[in-house]
């Protein structure tokens, strides 16, 4: 479970946990993720490991992968990002930079290394957090958006590429949810009476997950699902406008 310190990531490692998973948690501040690891073993008997790592440097995947050498990780969860704040040309390059390394080349390099292990052990799955943004190119918060809609078409072709091995790929889309994603630069959009709560969403997508053939694209609630299925449908000079300015809300 990548970016387990917080937010969605530290909800879903609880509840994962309560199903009697043991877990490895993985994220760069020690203090969040130990609080998260006391939680979980406070009240759950799993094994429960703990990993800081930076995952937007460069070779990443490759050092976690070498580091769970010899764990055999049945579900791996790509939960880790970043957003921006403010328009491309506002941002500074580096964070551009980084939002790519963590949002799409990390994650890409995760669910090679472990896909390709649980392909050899004949099942498992790998979960990737997308988000509604992915939708439809978003002004305002456009690198991010176009980071998200790489994971969905990304993980959607992995699942199709990986039809009966016993291994799946799933895509996740949660709508704007309370978390600490504003705090750490990105931007939750609308107010916050309109934002779920982070075990809501966790809770939809163990119960998606739970169902005998999980669907290859899970989006928690209703008006986001709703709102993924309609807005590509829509004309791109209609909808993108429209989306600019739910952006600038
Ligand atoms: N909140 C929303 O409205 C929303 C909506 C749709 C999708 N999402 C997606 O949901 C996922 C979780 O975000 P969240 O909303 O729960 O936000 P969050 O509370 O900020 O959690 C982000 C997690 O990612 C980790 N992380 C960030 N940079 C990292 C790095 N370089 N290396 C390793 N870990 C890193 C953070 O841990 P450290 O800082 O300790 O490293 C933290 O655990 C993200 O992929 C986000 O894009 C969020």
């Amino acid at each position: 479970m990548t970016g387990a310190s917080s937010g969605i990531g530290a909800e879903l490692a609880v509840q994962l946990a309560e199903r009697g998973l043991d877990l490895v948690l993985v994220a760069r501040r020690g203090d969040r993720l130990l609080e998260v690891a006391e939680r979980i073993r406070r009240t759950a008997s799993v094994d429960v490991t703990v990993i800081l790592m930076d995952l937007s440097e460069p070779d990443a995947a490759e050092r976690l992968h070498t580091r769970t050498h010899g764990l055999r990780i049945h579900v791996l969860v790509n939960n880790a990002g970043i957003g921006t704040d403010a328009d491309v040309i506002e941002t500074e390059a580096e964070r551009l930079d980084e939002l790519l390394r963590l949002n799409v080349l990390a994650l890409t390099g995760l669910s090679r290394r472990y896909g390709a292990d649980m392909v050899t052990n004949g099942s498992g799955i790998v979960v990737n957090i997308s988000s509604v943004a992915a939708a439809i190119p978003t002004p305002h918060m456009a690198v991010y958006s176009a980071s998200k809609t790489y994971v969905y078409s990304f993980t959607y072709a992995l699942d199709v590429e990986l039809r009966g091995t016993g291994v799946r790929a799933i895509t996740v889309m949660p709508g704007t949810t309370r978390t600490e994603f504003g705090a750490h630069g990105g931007r939750i959009p609308g107010p916050d009476r309109m934002h779920a709560a982070p075990a809501d969403v966790v809770a939809t997508i163990l119960r998606a997950l739970d169902t005998p053939e999980p669907p290859s694209v899970i989006v928690p609630g209703t008006a986001n699902a709703v709102t993924a299925a309609l807005l590509p449908r829509l004309p791109r000079g209609l909808a993108v406008p429209l989306v600019a300015r739910a952006m600038r809300a």
